[in-house]
């Protein structure tokens, strides 16, 4: 049987570290591989980044770094400061390829969402469509526009066993048809997760974007689920606003979160939130002159998280030198690999058509432990998986190693 022992800790942090190290080497940073090897030691196999992530050394370091500063200095602080804002949009719009005056922050997914659905210019019997068993992050804000008049449709689940065959049933996701039946000419947005919380299932971004495009209708997208594991790119996709949170597969620290919004829709949002930072003349603070950053600062309304901002920035530029395109292919590699090793009759695995895979894997248990079970059984062994639903689900990412996925799927085969 092979469990993670002290022994496979040891190996795992070497090749971990050796990974990171490419990375830092063209960051000309060698006191970090030291800094990994501290950190990673006696580190759990970390499968959840579909959950809330492990935080990246990096960007835990940055986060600190901030804290201390203030600590240290207060309002001195901004003697020879520099604002990790900067370094947030810069790292955003490369990962985005995009320019960085598209990029905003937002503390959240919903508080992104929020923003834009509540000054969104809709009318009395507008429609909104989308799925029904989306994340609260975007149900919530578009259910509420129902408040003035507009209508929220929701196209309804498909099982896995519906869209690929087989027979798993709960949480699956739709086809490109089930939503294109519910548009009509008052449809003024689409809203829609990228990636599924549950099943996996992805839709296909560019496919829906066209789509959008030619119906002259406003594609927004939580991709809290894909954004650092997928490659996004909302201005060849005809994606209008995308929002995402920090602490998943941007392995960056709770709290945090970032929007991308196109000029276009930009220019039709309304403002909701409204403070110093919003303004032209920024400290210029008896200066009452209605006059709004209308570039993405539009939704940064006043004074922002420096630690959060840093520590994202951070695993932007992590996530950038490694490349996204080689982040998404990595992933596959080691679901690959998980793959092949899992007991298929124990843990069926919701496997999608490759234009609908994500980072996730979701496995049913067939054993006599439920999901829930089995994530308990997994933390006990130093393995972190991510019940939900019903499902177990794998989310391995670019920091972790091919014995570690393998490891997991061996625990996982133990067990039930
Ligand atoms: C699809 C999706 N959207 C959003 C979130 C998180 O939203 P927020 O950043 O508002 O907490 C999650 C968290 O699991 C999610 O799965």
């Amino acid at each position: 049987m092979c469990r993670p022992g002290k022994h496979f800790f040891a190996q795992t942090s070497v090749a971990f570290i050796r990974e990171y190290s490419i990375i830092m080497q063209k960051e000309h940073n060698p006191g970090m591989t030291a800094m990994l090897a501290r950190e990673n030691r006696n580190m759990p196999i970390f499968l959840n980044h579909c959950g809330v992530s492990k935080m990246l050394p990096a960007s835990a370091d940055a986060a600190r770094a901030q804290i201390d500063l203030q600590a240290q200095k207060g309002s001195l602080m901004f003697q020879d400061w520099v604002e990790p804002l900067n370094d947030f949009k810069a790292g955003g719009a490369m990962l985005l390829g995009t320019t960085p005056d598209n990029v905003s922050y937002v503390k959240n997914t919903s508080e992104g969402l929020s923003l834009l659905a509540a000054g969104y210019p809709l009318q009395p019997g507008d429609e909104i469509v989308s799925y029904d068993l989306e994340y609260p992050a975007n149900h919530y804000p578009w259910k509420v526009q129902e408040g003035r008049g507009a209508k929220l449709v929701l196209i309804q689940n498909r099982t896995h066993a519906e869209l690929c065959g087989g027979l798993i049933e709960g949480p699956g996701g739709f086809r490109f048809e089930d939503v294109e039946s519910k548009v009509t000419s008052k449809t003024k947005i689409i809203a829609l997760s990228h990636v599924q919380f549950t099943s996996g299932f992805a839709f296909d971004l560019k496919r829906m974007g066209e789509f959008c495009k030619s119906r002259n209708i406003d594609l927004i997208v939580d991709c809290a689920q894909s954004l650092g594991s997928l490659e996004i790119y909302p201005e060849q996709m005809n994606i209008a606003a995308i929002a995402a949170s920090g602490w998943k597969w941007l392995m960056g620290p709770v709290g945090t979160g970032v929007m991308y919004t196109s000029p276009a829709l930009r220019e039709k949002i309304k403002i909701i939130f409204a403070g110093a930072d919003l303004m032209v003349q920024g400290a210029d603070y008896l200066n009452h002159t209605w006059n709004p950053h209308t570039d993405a600062r539009k939704f940064e309304y006043s004074t922002h998280d420096f630690v959060g901002t840093s520590a994202l920035a951070a695993s932007f530029k992590s996530a950038n030198a490694f490349g996204i395109k080689r982040i998404q292919e990595r992933g596959r590699e080691l679901q690959a690999k998980f793959l092949s090793r899992i007991d298929q009759e124990k843990y069926k695995p919701l496997l999608f058509s490759s234009e609908n895979r994500s980072g996730i894997i979701s496995l049913v248990p067939a054993g006599r432990l439920n999901a829930e079970e089995v994530g308990k059984q997994m933390a006990v062994q130093g393995i972190v998986v991510a019940p939900r639903a019903g499902f177990v689900r794998i989310a391995p990412h670019y920091t972790n190693t091919d014995a570690e996925v393998i490891s997991a799927a061996d625990a996982l085969n133990e067990l039930s």
